[in-house]
């Protein structure tokens, strides 16, 4: 089961995709696609692996869906194939994810980029919905994922006119946990999924859940699912553990039970 269009290791706890089409700036085909989400169901069930990085090259994260691969699709193949569907298999995974950025995410790049729970900016990203200039729109969440992150005004101009948007202003507008120097965006972004995958796994899985809430439902209904879940935690070990660690000034040993 060897890869072609990505590389997939391990550190540690932590799984590492990196996409790999330079040839096509990481231009997002459907082997691409099958593959990431190959690889995704691979460390979702490996209990050795806590988070997952998913990165490009320096000059780009990815340029978007393919272009070439697209270009003579029609309504009916696209509707019978349930085109772009396989894409919500990333959005849908129940370990967290981080996309450490740099270079291009544009259209399905920053769709991807959106799909994770966290994303890490170089100072040389560069984020876009650019698919208007081709005749169409965003497709795997960018008129949804993205307005809900940085808000009708900025969704709708970066929508509508296809402009690129840098690392500080995407920072600013919230799509951006943090932005790094170029050179130091992979050490940085694997520390920080190290940190995650150092917690208990099913805490921070939960974790990951009830913040994904709070895009799905009301507040009142949001918070209920919160406090559920958090009631439910005290029948964990590792809140017995991660309490006594605490208290008897220690570092706490997670047992994800
Ligand atoms: C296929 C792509 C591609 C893409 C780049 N390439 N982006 N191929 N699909 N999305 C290919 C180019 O054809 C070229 O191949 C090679 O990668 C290098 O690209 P250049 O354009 O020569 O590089 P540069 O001049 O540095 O310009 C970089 C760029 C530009 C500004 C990012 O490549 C660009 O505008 N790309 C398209 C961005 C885009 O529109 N993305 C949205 C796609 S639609 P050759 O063989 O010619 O050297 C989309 C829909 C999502 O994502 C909907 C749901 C998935």
């Amino acid at each position: 089961t060897a890869y072609e269009t990505i590389l997939v290791e391990t550190r540690g706890k932590v799984g590492l995709i990196t996409l790999n089409r330079p040839q096509a700036l990481n231009a997002l085909n459907s082997q691409l696609v099958g593959e990431v989400n190959r690889a995704l169901d691979g460390f979702e069930a490996d209990p050795g692996i806590g988070c997952v990085v998913i990165t490009g090259s320096e000059k780009a994260f990815a340029a978007g869906a393919d272009i070439k691969e697209m270009q003579a699709k029609t309504f009916p193949q696209s509707y019978l194939e349930d085109f772009i569907t396989s894409w919500d298999r990333v959005a849908n995974r129940r370990k967290p994810i981080i996309a450490a950025v740099a270079g291009f995410a544009l259209g399905g790049g920053c769709e991807l980029a959106m799909m994770c729970d966290i994303i890490l900016a170089a100072d040389t990203a560069k984020f876009g919905q650019p698919e208007i200039k081709l005749g169409v729109m965003p497709g795997a969440g960018g008129t949804q994922r993205l307005t809900r992150i940085v808000g009708k005004a900025k969704a709708m101009e970066l929508c509508l006119t296809g402009r690129m948007m840098g690392a500080e202003e995407a920072e600013r507008a919230g799509l951006v946990a943090r932005v790094v120097p170029a050179d130091k965006l992979l050490e940085d972004a694997l520390k920080t999924a190290e940190t995650i995958a150092s917690m208990s796994l099913p805490i921070a899985m939960m974790t990951k859940e009830s913040v994904n809430r709070a895009y799905e439902t009301t507040l009142a209904e949001g918070i209920r699912f919160e406090r559920r879940v958090f009631h439910a935690m005290f029948a964990t070990a590792d809140q017995k553990e991660g309490m006594a660690a605490f208290v008897e000034k220690r570092a706490p040993a997670f047992k994800n039970a």
